[in-house]
């Protein structure tokens, strides 16, 4: 062979090799915290964007969407349902705490972003399939309100893909999964049809449809969102099946392995600007024995993992770890224009005019949203909480529209410090209550709160510290009592600062501080994570604050202020903890 073409070949290989197989290092969970669910997709006509949105249930705003060029720093650059007015439901009709916005599905066409979804309430009407879209998912006002699709079946999951002649699908959950083409004119759906039943294992969801080399592709989650949880692939050249099973199923699993990352499944499929596949995933962190111990108060995360998918061939995706390898695109060098917050501490001062940061949530959306004033006249500075009558649990009457007053931020690192100073003076009436949570739902949290007890024209009353469990689903252990310790009289007309850190992988302390002497501060309670873990619960814990009067009809109203989340590491391997950066 002539020695040029040789050298040719030779520069040739090297430069393809260089532009798809540069692999990097980076670790998993990409969204730490609790997003389950995951459903992402790249646009290439948005500067080359992933753009991917998790389940949010009752939290509120609801439908995150998070945007990355790198696959490694994200943003949170909106909330798709951010007004009560986008879904009105959310405020009303969501009596119980399993309830609201199930997984959805993402995508681009033609401009317009498609965010599908299920909508589950108290009203008995079934689950609701709804839709919203934006040409601009950086702006928040721009998405719209939920449009309705007809859900024939009453399932969840809705995927939406569009086939080649333009005819819209909407495959969902089901046994097997199922699919109607619909028409989004109308919302109409047409008569379900049959597509895969999976490779033997419950609990058929999450389907996505995708198709490629002729080939109809449809990913779907088997096995429950638990310990056999998985993804699984089958192919067809027709909608309409036969359905072939990838002889490399599962997919994506960490089932029967003693793995950390746990719970793998429920994922979607996408591909870069290089024509690298990648898969992103639910996933638990613990090991296998997590259902045992119980301690995961994180929930469930989204990871990303690498997929090997030649032409024609089936897809075959790397098991998914704590640390990951893989062709990522360049690390992203421009700042983006909204505040990161994946992976950024939380330094809220309340300042006069700010606006409550895109990454708290509220459950479900205020009933109240005065309950809830950044720097009212004379309190510069400061959030003002209006108690809700109802504590975080509320009793067998409460009901949405009571309203809590709670708002929060996930935990997203195994190991943190959460802090709020809570302003004196606040409390006149028995059970005047203001505190810090760490809050799964209504039925599961663990709070500290500074409550007045005691009280009545013939004696002055105590304020005291009380840290206090609720969990509803405690079967393998007790739920510890209360403790009860009061305010030291010195502090009395002192701005307190109270404290949530994760002491540990497993256990949360509870402290308190004089705001002037934080070195004061004095331990009062350590509860189990596994308080706040559940394997019914949907959700991950969440930090924040509320205020209560516990029942009393008194109008209470309290501040507080100097917001801090300090994340300290993150868990990824039994024995691998990685610092968070700046410490
Ligand atoms: C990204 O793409 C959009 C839509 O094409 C454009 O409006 C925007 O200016 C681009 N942003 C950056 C940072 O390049
Ligand atoms: C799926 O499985 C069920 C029972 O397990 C069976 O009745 C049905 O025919 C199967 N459907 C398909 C499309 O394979
Ligand atoms: C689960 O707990 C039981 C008793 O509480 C123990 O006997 C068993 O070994 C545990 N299993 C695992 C996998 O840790
Ligand atoms: C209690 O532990 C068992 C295993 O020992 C597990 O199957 C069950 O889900 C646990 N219950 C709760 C509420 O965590
Ligand atoms: C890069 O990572 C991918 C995904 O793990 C793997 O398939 C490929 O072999 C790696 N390439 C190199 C050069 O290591
Ligand atoms: C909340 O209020 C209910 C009903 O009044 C009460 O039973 C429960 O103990 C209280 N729980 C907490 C954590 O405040
Ligand atoms: C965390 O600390 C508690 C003591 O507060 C201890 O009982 C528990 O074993 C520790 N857990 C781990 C994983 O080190
Ligand atoms: C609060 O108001 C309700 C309705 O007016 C009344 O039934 C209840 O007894 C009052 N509770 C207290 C503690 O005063």
């Amino acid at each position: 062979m002539n020695l040029l073409l040789l050298l040719a070949g030779l520069v040739l290989q090297i430069a393809t090799k260089q532009a798809y197989a540069l692999n990097t290092t980076y670790n998993n969970p990409i969204l730490p915290g609790w997003h389950s669910d995951p459903s992402c997709t790249f646009v290439s006509e948005w500067n080359n964007t992933f753009f991917c949105t998790t389940s949010s249930f009752l939290a509120f705003p609801g439908c995150p969407v998070f945007a990355s060029t790198d696959l490694v720093h994200w943003d949170l650059i909106s909330n798709a349902l951010s007004r009560p007015a986008q879904l009105p439901q959310i405020q009303t009709s969501t009596n119980a705490q399993t309830l609201g916005i199930f997984a959805s599905t993402l995508r681009f066409r033609d401009g317009t972003f498609y965010l599908i979804t299920a909508w589950l309430d108290t009203d008995n009407d079934g689950v609701q399939i709804v839709l919203f879209t934006t040409t601009n998912p950086y702006d928040e006002n721009s998405w719209t309100n939920a449009f309705q699709i007809q859900n024939p079946l009453s399932a969840i999951d809705p995927d939406i893909f569009w086939d080649d002649d333009g005819n819209v699908i909407m495959a969902y959950s089901g046994s097997p999964i199922k699919a109607s083409y619909i028409d989004l004119a109308t919302g109409n759906a047409g008569e379900p049809f049959d597509l895969w039943n999976g490779t033997g294992y419950n609990y058929q969801e999450g389907p996505h449809l995708y198709k490629k080399d002729g080939y109809y592709y449809l990913l779907i989650a088997e096995g429950g969102t638990e310990l056999h949880h998985s993804s699984t692939i089958a192919r067809s050249k027709s909608i309409k099946g036969p359905w072939e099973s990838s002889p490399h199923n599962p997919l994506a699993s960490a089932r029967y392995t003693d793995r950390y990352f746990q719970t793998v499944g429920h994922s979607d499929l996408f591909q870069d600007a290089a024509g690298n596949w990648w898969g992103v995933a639910l996933a638990t962190r613990a090991g296998p024995v997590l259902y045992n111990e119980t301690i995961y108060p994180m929930g469930r995360e989204s990871v990303l993992y690498p997929v090997s998918w030649p032409k024609g061939d089936w897809p075959v995706a790397d098991p998914v770890m704590g640390e990951m390898s893989g062709p990522l695109p360049p690390k992203s060098s421009k700042k983006s224009s909204v505040p990161t917050f994946m992976g950024e501490p939380d330094i809220v001062d309340f300042v006069p005019g700010s606006s409550i940061p895109k990454h708290w949530v509220f459950w479900r959306a205020p009933a109240k949203p005065e309950s809830f004033t950044i720097s009212p006249p004379g309190h510069p500075n400061t959030l003002r909480l209006t108690a809700s009558k109802a504590n975080l649990t509320g009793d067998a009457s409460f009901k949405a529209l009571d309203g809590l007053t709670l708002l929060a931020r996930r935990q997203t690192n195994t190991l943190f410090e959460f802090s709020v100073d809570v302003h004196p003076g606040f409390y006149k009436t028995q059970g005047d209550e203001i505190g810090v949570t760490a809050f799964l739902h209504q039925d599961h949290h663990i709070d500290l709160g500074i409550v007045f007890m005691g009280g009545s024209p013939h004696s002055k009353g105590t304020l005291s510290f009380r840290c206090r469990a609720t969990d509803s689903d405690a079967t393998n252990f007790t739920v510890p009592s209360p403790v009860v310790t009061p305010v030291p009289s010195s502090w009395l007309s002192e701005t307190i600062r109270l404290y949530i850190r994760a002491e540990n992988s497993t256990h949360y302390q509870l402290s308190a501080a004089p705001a002037a002497w934080p070195h004061d501060s004095r331990l009062l309670a350590t509860f189990t994570g596994a308080l706040i873990s559940g394997p019914d619960v949907f959700t991950g814990n969440l930090l924040g604050v509320y205020a209560t009067t516990n029942g009393g009809n008194q109008t209470m109203q309290g501040y507080v202020s100097r917001w801090r989340y300090t994340p300290v590491a993150q868990q990824i391997d039994y024995d691998d903890f990685v610092r968070s950066r700046g410490l």
